[in-house]
């Protein structure tokens, strides 16, 4: 049974695909899928020592090891191109995914389905994606135990860049439908943007002024 967030993200991946988790830890994702018939087979990744070895720990006792392959590895250099379809990277920073996908020559494929849960930074995640050729094709917010989380789904199709730091930080959130995401998105921006008029910023507060110009529009 996965919690709110990681069902919401779980429910992203395409039936029947190939699919890697980076950042597995616990490889809870990739079990749950394989188990419920949703993913045939899956390579759990991650980084460290020790969340792998979690990671195949529960593959191990829920029988699917013949299904699930746990790979040490930063990012997405344990894969080969072509070995999966989806590929999930959740429960880390904006940057390290925009990271990960930057260090990555196969990445920019348009077969391959990407599902991101960035925990902070989303802005960071959004402007790699715009400016390098891939589309955000939905996104989506919740909320659980009191946080809220963004999830970003895109496919790189070789789209020319979109110079847009409103688009940035407002993807393709709704205004009705994740209303809490933008308000507090609101706040936060307004914070800075104080902040940056007594620094005496200019530069930052035209940006910031204009974003936040985006955002109400969208609200
Ligand atoms: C907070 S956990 C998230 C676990 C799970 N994906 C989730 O969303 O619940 C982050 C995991 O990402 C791993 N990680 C961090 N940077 C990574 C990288 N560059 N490549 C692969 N794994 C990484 C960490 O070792 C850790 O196990």
């Amino acid at each position: 049974m996965l919690d709110k967030r990681l069902q919401a993200v779980a429910d992203k991946v395409r039936p029947g695909k190939r699919l890697a988790d980076i950042g597995t830890d616990h490889a809870y994702l990739p079990v749950n899928l394989v188990s419920r018939g949703i993913t045939p087979f899956a390579i759990a990744c991650d980084l460290r020592e020790g969340p792998l070895q979690n990671a195949c720990r529960t593959v191990a006792e829920a029988g699917l090891a013949d299904r699930i392959q746990c790979r040490l590895g930063n990012g997405l250099s344990p894969l080969s191109a072509g070995e999966v379809e989806d590929i999930v990277i959740a429960g880390m920073g904006g940057e390290t995914v925009a990271s990960i996908l930057s260090a990555c020559l196969w990445a920019k494929n348009k077969h391959l389905h990407f599902v991101f849960q960035p925990m902070t930074r989303s802005e960071d995640l959004r402007r790699y994606l715009l400016t390098e050729g891939y589309v955000i094709t939905a996104e989506t917010t919740l909320q659980h135990s009191g946080h809220l989380y963004v999830i970003i789904e895109a496919e790189w199709t070789d789209a020319p860049p979109v110079i847009d730091e409103a688009a940035y930080v407002l993807g393709r959130l709704d205004g009705t439908r994740d209303r809490e995401w933008l308000l507090w998105q609101k706040d936060l921006l307004t914070k800075r943007l104080k902040g940056m008029q007594t620094a005496g910023n200019t530069e930052e507060i035209t940006r910031l002024t204009g974003i936040l110009q985006g955002l109400e529009e969208r609200l």
